[in-house]
C-alpha cells in the first residue's frame, strides 16, 4: 500500500500525526451516507496518485527543479492525503472494510488508468496539472466549508491548503516553460477546457462502484447510481463551492488583462452558479 516515503517525511507541511482523529465526533456522522461515500472514494484517488503519474517525472526528467519537487514534495503529499482520509474513513466508519474495496478499485482502476495521458508540450502540461488542481483545491474547501464534524473540518482545511500551493508550483513552473514555448492563448484555452470537461470521468465512477459493492454486497451499482448519487449532493454543492476561488485559479493561466478578467470572473461565476443549480 502506499504511504509517503519515511525519507520525505520531515518534508511534509503537516503531519497525520496532529490530527485528532480519536476525537472524532461519530455520533455527528450518524447518517451521513454520502459523506462517507464521497471520502472512502477520494482516499481510493488520492493513495493510488503514484500509479498514474509515474509517468509525468519521466516527462519533465531533464528538468532537475521540477523532478525534485515532484518526487519529494507533491507525490508525497498526494500519498498523505489518501493515508489521512483512508485513517478517518476507517476510525470514522470501522464496519467498513477499507482494505477489501480497495483492491478491487485497484485491480479494476490499474488496468485501465495506469498512466495519465499527457499534454503535447511542457507548458500545456503545466496547465493540465493546474486545472487537476483547481478541482481538487475547490474540493477540499467545500469540504472543510459543509462538514458537519470538526476533525474532519480540519483535515479538509489542510488538504485544501496544499492542494492551492501544488497549484502555484506547477502555474510557476508554468510561466517558466510559457517564456521558452510561447504556447499562446487559443491552446491554452483548449487545454483548459479539454482537461476540465475530462475530471472525474472514470476515476470517480470506478471508486464508487467499489466502495458500494463492500458497503452493500446484496446489490449491484450500475452508472445510474452513481449519476443518481451526484444529483443528490448538489444541493450542497450549490451552496459551499467555492466559484470564485476556483474560477480565478482556473482562468490565471490565461493572464487575461485585468478588466476582462473581471468581467470574465464576474460572469463564468453566475454561469457556474447557474449550472450546478
Ligand atoms: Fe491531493
Ligand atoms: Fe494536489
Amino acid at each position: 500500500m502506499n504511504t509517503p516515503d519515511a525519507e520525505y517525511a520531515a518534508l511534509l507541511p503537516w503531519s497525520m500525526d496532529a490530527i485528532r482523529y480519536d476525537g472524532i465526533d461519530r455520533e455527528t456522522l450518524e447518517g451521513e451516507e454520502a459523506l462517507f461515500r464521497l471520502l472512502a472514494c477520494a482516499s481510493f484517488i488520492e493513495i493510488t496518485s503514484d500509479l498514474y503519474t509515474a509517468n509525468l517525472a519521466e516527462y519533465f526528467r531533464d528538468d532537475a527543479q521540477v523532478v525534485e519537487w515532484l518526487r519529494h514534495h507533491w507525490e508525497p503529499e498526494e500519498l498523505q492525503h489518501g493515508a489521512a482520509l483512508r485513517r478517518y474513513v476507517q476510525t470514522a466508519w470501522p464496519q467498513f472494510d477499507w482494505d477489501r474495496a480497495y483492491q478491487g478499485f485497484y485491480a479494476e482502476y490499474s488496468r485501465c488508468c495506469q498512466l495519465e495521458r499527457l499534454a503535447p508540450s511542457r507548458s500545456l502540461e503545466m496547465v493540465a496539472r493546474c486545472v487537476i488542481e483547481t478541482g481538487t483545491a475547490s474540493f477540499y474547501r467545500l469540504l472543510a466549508e459543509s462538514a458537519p464534524e470538526p476533525v474532519l473540518k480540519d483535515l479538509a482545511g489542510r488538504i485544501a491548503a496544499d492542494e492551492v500551493r501544488h497549484y502555484k508550483n506547477f502555474y510557476h513552473f508554468f510561466r517558466r516553460y510559457c517564456r521558452r514555448e510561447q504556447p499562446g492563448r487559443a491552446a491554452v484555452m483548449r487545454t483548459l477546457w479539454s482537461r476540465a470537461s475530462e475530471i472525474d470521468a472514470e476515476d470517480g465512477f470506478i471508486a464508487f462502484k467499489h466502495v458500494l459493492r463492500v458497503r452493500h454486497p446484496e446489490r449491484g451499482v450500475d452508472r445510474h447510481e452513481y449519476e443518481q448519487f451526484l444529483r443528490s449532493i448538489r444541493g450542497t454543492v450549490r451552496a459551499h463551492f467555492p466559484y470564485r476561488m476556483a474560477l480565478k485559479m482556473f482562468l490565471k493561466p490565461l493572464d487575461l488583462p485585468p478588466v476582462m478578467g473581471r468581467v470574465i470572473l464576474g460572469s463564468a461565476s453566475a454561469a457556474t452558479r447557474m449550472l450546478l443549480r
